[in-house]
């Protein structure tokens, strides 16, 4: 056998990350402003955020750390069984390694641990990775708000129903078990 030729194991694995996923606080503002003025034109203001997190009780935000740095957050609205999707967005360093997979994931739990049933969402027409992302839960186009984000910028509605079945609590442990080798989700309620 040559140098260089032999398969160590550990190498051919990537590294596993360990995410914790918690209740967005106040205190993580200053962070999650950081990641939502660099994502959105119309980025949400640290008031609104405020607001958001004041209703306890119809709405739930979470946060994403990697060790120390906060590095993604997402939260719903819910409204009769229905959980909208109000927000999601990952650090831009991190995009692409699976973290919005993993943050969506834990949006859904949390959705149905409120008994919910249904998820919506309005994103921009041709916002690929976020559409990626949402066509792998299951949500499908069901609409268009015209000029939603701004003129010429459409919103595309989408849904996903009767996500407290059994056949999507299968198709969400495909979806965990698909970025079980990159992350170990520590889950906080
Ligand atoms: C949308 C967003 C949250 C996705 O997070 P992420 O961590 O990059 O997502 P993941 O790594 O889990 O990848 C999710 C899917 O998007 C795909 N994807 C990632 N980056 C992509 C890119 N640049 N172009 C096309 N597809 C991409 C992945 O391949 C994956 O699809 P797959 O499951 O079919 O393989 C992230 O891109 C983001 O924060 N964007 C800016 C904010 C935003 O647009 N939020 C959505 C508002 S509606």
């Amino acid at each position: 056998m040559t140098e260089g030729s032999s398969i160590r194991p550990d190498e051919s694995r990537r590294e596993r990350r360990h995410v914790v996923i918690a209740p967005m606080r106040t205190s993580d503002l200053s962070a999650v402003l950081r990641i939502e003025e660099a994502a959105f034109d119309e980025a949400w203001s640290r008031r609104l955020f405020e607001e958001e997190l004041a209703q306890r009780t119809s709405r739930a935000y979470r946060a994403a750390w990697l060790g120390t740095e906060l590095v993604a957050y997402g939260g719903i609205m819910a409204i009769d069984d229905e959980a909208h999707l109000n927000n999601i967005a990952v650090a831009e360093t991190e995009r692409g390694t699976g973290l919005g997979t993993v943050l969506l994931c834990d949006l859904v739990r949390t959705s149905l641990a409120r008994g919910l049933a249904h998820l919506t969402l309005e994103v921009q027409v041709g916002n690929e990775p976020a559409l990626a992302l949402y066509r792998r839960f299951g949500l499908a186009p069901v609409g268009v708000r015209p000029d939603y984000y701004g003129p010429g910028r459409n919103g595309l509605i989408m849904w996903v129903r009767d996500i407290d079945t059994g056949d999507y609590a299968e198709r969400l442990s495909a979806i965990e078990a698909s970025v079980s080798d990159r992350f170990e989700v520590e889950r906080r309620l």
